[in-house]
Formats: C-alpha cells, sequence, structure tokens
C-alpha cells in the first residue's frame, strides 16, 4: 500500500497517518517529522532548514526530495508507506514520479483532507496550549502568525499537487472537518473500496 496524504497545515494528515500504521503496519514517512528531528540532532540539512520552518516557509525541494528518496530505500518501506507532508510542490510530485518509476512500483492512491482553512488555527492554538500545559515543547510554527505564513505557503504552492493526481483519477477527498474518528472511519472506507 503506498499512500499520499495531502491537506494544508492542521488538516489531520499526521493524526490519521498514524492511525493506518498502527492498522495496516507500513511506516509513516512525515518529511516534517524528519525535518524537525534533523533540525534537533543540528545536522547540516537541519542547520539549513531550522530558519525556513521556524519561520512557516517551504524548505527547498532538493533537500525534501534527498530526504524522502533515502527513506523510500529503506527496509520497512519495502511493504508500503504513507507520505504524510511530501508531495508539497509540482517538482516534489515529479521526483516522486521518477522515484517509483525507477523501482518499477506505483502509487495506490491520494488521500486529500478537505477542511476550513478559517477553522485550522483553532486546532493549532488549541495543541500549542495543550503541550504548554504538559510542559511539552511547543512547535515554533504553532505561532498563529507563523500559521498563516504556512498556509499561504499551501495555497501558493501545494494546492496544485491535488489536481496533478486528479488528472489521473488518484485522489479521494476525505472530509476532514468531522470528528478524528469519524475521519478515520471515512479513510478506512475509502481504503477498502480502493
Ligand atoms: P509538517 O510537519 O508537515 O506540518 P504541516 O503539514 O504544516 O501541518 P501539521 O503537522 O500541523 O498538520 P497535519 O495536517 O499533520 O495535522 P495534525 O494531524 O498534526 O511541516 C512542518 C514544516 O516542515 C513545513 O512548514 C515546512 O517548513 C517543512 N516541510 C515539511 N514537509 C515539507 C516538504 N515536503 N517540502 C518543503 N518543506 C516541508 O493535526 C493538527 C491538530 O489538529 C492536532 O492537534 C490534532 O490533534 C488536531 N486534529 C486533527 N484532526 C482533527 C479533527 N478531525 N478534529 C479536530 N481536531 C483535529
Amino acid at each position: 500500500m503506498r499512500i499520499i496524504f495531502l491537506g494544508p497545515p492542521g488538516a489531520g494528515k499526521g493524526t490519521q497517518a498514524a492511525r493506518i500504521v498502527a492498522k495496516h503496519g507500513i511506516p509513516q514517512l512525515s518529511t516534517g517529522d524528519m525535518l524537525r528531528a534533523a533540525v534537533a540532532a543540528e545536522t547540516p540539512i537541519g542547520v539549513k532548514a531550522k530558519a525556513v520552518m521556524d519561520a512557516g516557509g517551504l524548505v527547498s525541494d532538493e533537500i525534501v526530495i534527498g530526504i524522502v528518496a533515502d527513506r523510500i530505500d529503506e527496509p520497512d518501506a519495502k511493504k508500503g508507506f504513507i507520505l504524510d507532508g511530501f508531495p508539497r510542490t509540482l517538482a516534489q510530485a515529479e521526483a516522486l514520479d521518477a522515484m517509483l518509476a525507477s523501482k518499477h512500483l506505483e502509487l495506490d492512491t491520494v488521500l486529500e483532507l478537505k477542511v476550513d482553512q478559517t477553522k485550522l488555527v483553532d486546532r493549532i492554538v488549541k495543541r500549542a496550549e495543550e503541550a504548554r500545559a504538559a510542559g511539552q515543547p511547543v512547535r515554533k510554527d504553532d505561532d498563529p502568525e507563523v500559521f498563516k505564513t504556512r498556509l499561504e505557503a499551501y495555497n501558493r504552492d501545494t494546492a496544485v499537487v491535488s489536481p496533478y493526481y486528479a488528472a489521473r483519477g488518484q485522489v479521494i477527498e476525505i472530509d476532514g472537518m468531522q470528528t478524528v474518528d469519524e475521519v478515520t472511519a471515512a479513510i478506512e472506507k475509502a481504503l477498502a473500496g480502493h
């Protein structure tokens, strides 16, 4: 099973991808998580990515395509994967096509979480508040002003990715405004009927 999750920041991609991992036993390839790990470890990639991520911008295609290409080659990804947060530009989508074609692999489906963008900042503020109350680290980009920039980047650079896959009939839209459990049920139904 090779799946892509699309949707704006805060749409629920990470939440739902983690549930699919638990149920179907395929790894979640989250470029956001990989980049945050690189930032925390202060690797050369992390050092380059940190300022861009903190400001809500997109890390360069070159860096992100490189980390995904390496990750897809790891043994646990051989049986399938869920891409969460990638591709985020047309260049990334084209690079993914090339990666898969070189391995004679195909995508199974692209799940797009459709949400009301005006409601997303509330989810992000809530996440930050919950982390603060629990004494956990708060994502720097979960600041409401930075979130605006993340949403702008999505609408400018990432919204074009869905039509790219829709032209091949690969996109299944999921209503992401339902409860988390309802969204999971809709995803499982979509996967079962695929
Ligand atoms: P990344 O980590 O990918 O973050 P994001 O996509 O911007 O957003 P989130 O992780 O906040 O959203 P999500 O859709 O996963 O929602 P979640 O499940 O967490 O990227 C971070 C940064 O890394 C980027 O800005 C960029 O700088 C860089 N980057 C990453 N990939 C890149 C790429 N390919 N190219 C270039 N740069 C890249 O849910 C959010 C909150 O809502 C949670 O608190 C959750 O509990 C809650 N929630 C979820 N579902 C529901 C629901 N149905 N109802 C109510 N609350 C819900």
